[in-house]
């Protein structure tokens, strides 16, 4: 008899965007006049065409990969030295950060790495993670049996929720007992909230301290518009010994469908072995990509170096001035519609407290059947989002701007109503 990994049991109904995918089907099933008006600020996907420097490098890349001379198979599991080195140094060198080339693992997603790199660390780490949360943190220690059952709320034994409150900017303080391995985000999905340069020095400070790791996901980091705040956790003194970075091509190059990101690991980073002696976890990182990935494709990879030239970085800029211009207008219409509004200023994501008595499924629902514009119910992100949905900022610029106006219609006479 063949048994199956019984941790994926555990797993709350399904994930969250399919989730919310299935109730925007059954509902243009079901009205498919009000479907044909429908805008979806759900899933933060990009709607923007890629960077003309980035179409331009992948044609030639093409081109390249049509002619005998020029055509690559295999490539280096961990990326290409040129995308490597143009990482290291226009994202964290020429920013004051000490990083190497060969601490950048060129992926094909920060959401596969942040599950990935789990196969790297050991079982029995005291997990602590966000409340609310990307939800593919929890899922992936779910899946690899970091967790117990889940409560009625949701919540599963074993991981540390830490909360995030408006008081607090909504980024976690670091908790007063130990734990061994920490999931931040910022620029926050799905809060929209960027941690402060002192917020990140506490947590190093925490981390250096329990000898635990940061995973610091960065994937929003270029819609940092305050310039006081960090973009890499590697600003803060001390984070080469105990953080790992992931960034991603996706929110600000358009690459959701192309795929490129990376990892930042830095060789000075240690963890224990089972008999407790500290071990750099650089070579196991690289032991897994070259193991269980074959990189990403030659054509991508020479797209995700456009971002660097000249003129992709002014395209990027002025895809991020759109999205963010984008987020302006919906936290206006929000506001005009007399509901509070976290985030849209540093990151993509407006977070919005549902009117009072209202849960966020109902707000979703509510939303969906009244105006026709799909939104993420804060409470699938964890039970501290429970009142809140979020709204992306990812749209064409006539659809923020319809969506503010459409927002401003709500009624929320079915408050009572939905799941
Ligand atoms: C989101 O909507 O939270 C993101 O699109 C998810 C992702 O980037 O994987």
């Amino acid at each position: 008899m063949a048994y199956l990994n019984d941790n994926y049991l555990k797993l709350k109904a399904g994930y969250l965007f399919p989730e919310i995918g299935r109730r925007v089907k059954a509902f243009c099933e079901a009205n498919p006049e009000a479907a044909r008006g429908l805008i979806r600020c759900g899933i933060g996907d990009v709607t923007e065409p890629l960077p003309a420097a980035v179409i331009t490098a992948m044609h030639r890349a093409v081109d390249e990969m049509s002619a005998r001379d020029t055509f690559k198979g295999y490539g280096p599991e961990q990326g290409y030295e040129w995308l490597r080195a143009a990482v290291a140094k226009n994202d964290f060198r020429d920013r004051g950060c000490d990083v190497a080339d060969d601490e950048i693992f060129v992926s094909d997603g920060s959401k596969c790495d942040t599950g990935n790199i789990l196969d790297i660390l050991g079982r029995n780490n005291k997990i602590a993670i966000s409340d609310p949360v990307y939800p593919v943190y929890v899922d992936t220690n779910v899946m690899a049996g970091h967790t117990g059952e889940a409560n009625e709320a949701g919540a599963y034994a074993r991981l540390l929720y830490l909360p995030c409150r408006p008081a607090h900017g909504f980024i976690p303080e670091p908790p007063k007992r130990h734990v061994d391995v920490i999931y931040l985000c910022s620029p926050n999905n799905p809060t929209g909230a960027a941690a402060t340069r002192g917020q990140l020095e506490s947590w190093v400070a925490y981390a250096l301290e329990h000898k635990a790791i940061l995973l610091f996901d960065a994937a929003y980091e270029a819609y940092i518009t305050d310039p006081e705040l960090p973009h890499s956790i590697f600003e803060i003194p001390g984070a080469r010994e105990c953080a790992i970075e992931f960034r991603s091509c996706s929110k600000n190059g358009g690459f959701t469908g192309v795929r490129c990101a990376f990892t930042v690991v830095p060789k000075s980073l240690r963890a224990a072995t089972r008999t407790g002696e500290l071990h750099p976890v650089h070579p196991l990182w690289l032991r897994r990509m070259t193991t269980k990935f074959n990189g990403v494709s030659y054509i991508v990879q020479r797209g995700a170096e456009a971002l660097y030239s000249p003129e992709g970085n002014a395209q990027v800029r002025a895809l991020i001035e759109h999205y963010l211009g984008n987020a302006a207008v919906l936290r206006a219409g929000v506001k005009k519609a007399g509901l509070k509004v976290f985030g849209g200023v540093n990151a993509p994501y407006l977070w919005v407290r549902a009117p009072k008595g209202v849960t966020s499924w109902q707000a979703f629902d509510t939303i969906l059947d009244e105006v026709r514009v799909v939104v993420t119910p804060g409470s699938g992100f964890g039970s501290k989002g429970e009142g809140y949905f979020r709204v992306s900022a990812f749209n064409s610029r006539a659809n923020a701007e319809e969506v503010a106006r459409r927002l401003q219609e709500l009624k929320w006479r079915s408050a009572s109503a939905g799941a």
